[in-house]
């Protein structure tokens, strides 16, 4: 039977039947329900008894799904809610009070209730009345058919978790053995912006962002993110286990925040769980599991959650943040500041006209339109994608390159390169419909991304989307250098050599093991800017064998070497004439 918006199963129908004169007096049906399950005001208002004898007489129902995405609704499957239970129990035997913040259909209750036989309290957190339901007719259920004496005393509660007292909760329990549990919702301050969902924490200081930030996308929380800091504030003083299925994303922050927080949270561990499977949604997930009322600890070990693989344990070591310590360890020589300057490619937000292929002997842009240009402003264009091999001199795109300089005058196209001149002019509408700030009150047909470091003519490069740390060799086949796009990271040479002898060394063994020991692949640029910039080009070289790279490099000559040396060298005279 379906009673508020809930089902409710034929054993406990049956016991509300023959308990229907109860429900007469909600206060009378409360103590028969507590006697049975420990249930704390099971109804809290006459209106919803008279509402469930109505039902039952009736037995009609019916229920409707609403559009839950504002409350990052992800119920857990009760398969995967009682191996994380399990998994918890052989941690901690003696747990005598469970907290979910936000419990939903309360699988992780009734797991934990099945679980611990040591329990005194529980407390469930929900917003949304029909799971408030099910989480009590569940409960219900499994005291009528299970013989228990010892009841634990349950609180379901029908509120707003940012709204709840959880100071005056966290005192009344600081001597219990806690377990805080749950899996707090799935969604984002923005994306709840985004739907005109007010869902959120009332404080707008969280983690300490300012509006500046906020506009720069570091203002963007997980709500997760904030209930796990919630739960930590408040409770990292009881003795216990905190295990919360949440995005890798909101494991990595609060580790790394740690150091800013000192929460008293000891050894933590990140257990990956197939998120496609248990949630049927793509992201990276895991359970995050910590000791509380511990020293407080900066690391976490990560596993596989399904079997226990260690993968890595990553955090602060040696006063850096980094995915892997034990590589770190055995990498962290290169850890400097490059002696090259790393750069993005060619910005232009407008690939339907600047994006072009070659055909007979003429172009055609991504309308379909077929035209003819001077070659002169037209440059091989590398993507991403086709970073995927060791070397290349080859290109699928063609792009046209409108200055040398970012806001250099573009006029002189009109005069040198007519053609060009007029099919940029043709489509101006595409140019002025860029919405980015970067082109206002610049040249028309402006681009960016673009210095003397674009036109060097052999590069070394690597795709800023993918996870892979490999890098590529770009040559041109003749004297015009190939271009890469604002995806990709380079730095640019004008000797042939000298590009081989830095691709030599980004690809080693000890520069790869640092790079992989520094990225969190699963972030949504794992590769950029600032890591790329950490490789010191020095040490690597130091590190690095010419015979060995000879072998890799045709016709290196010890002179190519010494040349490539004398460049990344720590320039002694030049720091002494500083100081
Ligand atoms: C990802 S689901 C998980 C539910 C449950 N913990 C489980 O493991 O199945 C998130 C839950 O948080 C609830 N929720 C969202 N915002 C809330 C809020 N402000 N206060 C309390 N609960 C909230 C949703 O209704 C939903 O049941």
């Amino acid at each position: 039977m379906i009673c508020f918006e809930t089902h409710i199963s034929n054993v406990t129908l049956e016991f509300f039947k023959k308990n229907q004169k109860a429900l007469l007096d909600f206060t009378e049906s409360n103590s028969i329900i507590k006697e049975v399950c420990g249930i704390n005001n099971f109804f809290t208002t006459q209106e919803q008894a008279t509402e469930l004898l109505e039902k039952i007489k009736e037995r009609t129902s019916f229920v409707s799904e609403p559009d839950r995405r504002e409350y990052g609704d992800f119920q857990t499957n009760q398969v995967l809610a009682q191996k994380v239970t399990e998994y918890i129990f052989s941690k901690a035997k003696d747990i005598e009070f469970v907290l979910e913040p936000t419990c939903g259909k309360g699988n992780f209750l009734l797991t934990s209730i099945k679980q611990w036989k040591t329990l005194k309290k529980i407390v469930g957190v929900e917003i949304y009345q029909p799971y408030i339901w099910e989480t009590k007719f569940k409960i219900l259920e499994y005291f009528l058919l299970t013989k228990c004496n010892l009841k634990p005393e349950i609180d379901i509660i029908h509120a707003n978790t940012f709204e709840f007292s959880y100071k005056n909760l966290a005192k009344s329990t600081q001597d219990l053995k806690t377990l805080i549990i749950g899996n707090p919702p799935w969604v984002t301050n923005s994306e709840l912006g985004s739907i005109d969902s007010d869902n959120l924490p009332k404080k707008s200081n969280f983690k300490k962002h300012s509006g500046f930030e906020a506009i720069t996308g570091k203002g963007n929380f997980d709500l997760g993110e904030y209930i796990s800091l919630l739960m930590l504030k408040f409770f990292n003083k009881h003795n216990g286990i905190f295990a919360f299925l949440i995005k890798n994303s909101v494991v990595k922050n609060l580790i790394q925040e740690q150091r800013r927080n000192m929460f008293r949270i000891g050894q933590s561990e990140r257990l990956n769980i197939d998120s496609k499977k248990e949630f049927n949604v793509s992201v990276n997930a895991c359970l995050f599991i910590t000791e509380l009322n511990k020293e407080p600890e900066f690391v976490c070990t990560e596993y596989d959650f399904y079997t226990q693989e260690q993968l890595t344990t990553f955090g602060w070591y040696k006063n850096k943040f980094v995915y892997s310590i034990q590589d770190y360890n055995k990498s962290s020589i290169i850890d400097g500041k490059s002696k090259f300057v790393w750069r993005s490619g060619i910005k232009h937000d407008s690939s339907k006209v600047m994006e072009l292929e070659q055909v007979n002997g003429h172009y055609r842009n991504a309308l379909g339109e077929e035209i003819t240009l001077e070659n002169d402003l037209i440059y091989g264009l590398l993507k991403s994608s086709d970073l995927k091999k060791d070397r290349t001199n080859s290109f699928r795109k063609l792009t046209i390159i409108t200055q040398k300089k970012i806001g250099e005058e573009t006029l002189y196209i009109k005069k040198k390169f007519p053609l060009t001149y007029k099919y940029l002019s043709s489509h101006k509408k595409f140019f002025d419909k860029r919405k980015s700030s970067i082109y206002k009150n610049k040249p028309d047909y402006s681009i960016f991304g673009v210095g003397d470091y674009s036109f060097a003519p052999y590069k070394v490069a690597i795709s800023g989307l993918y996870k892979s740390t490999h890098f590529t060799l770009v040559v041109p086949t003749d004297a015009k250098p190939i271009m890469l796009d604002d995806t990709c990271y380079f730095i640019g040479f004008q000797e042939m050599k000298m590009a081989e002898i830095a691709h030599y060394l980004v690809n080693s063994d000890i520069v790869q093991k640092f790079l992989k020991s520094i990225i969190f692949s699963d972030s949504k640029r794992p590769i950029n800017k600032d890591v790329l910039m950490r490789i010191d080009f020095e040490k690597a070289f130091k590190y690095a064998d010419f015979e060995k790279a000879k072998k890799k490099i045709k016709d290196l000559e010890i002179k190519h070497w010494k040349t490539f040396e004398e460049m990344v060298k720590e320039n002694i005279i030049k720091q002494m004439t500083l100081f």
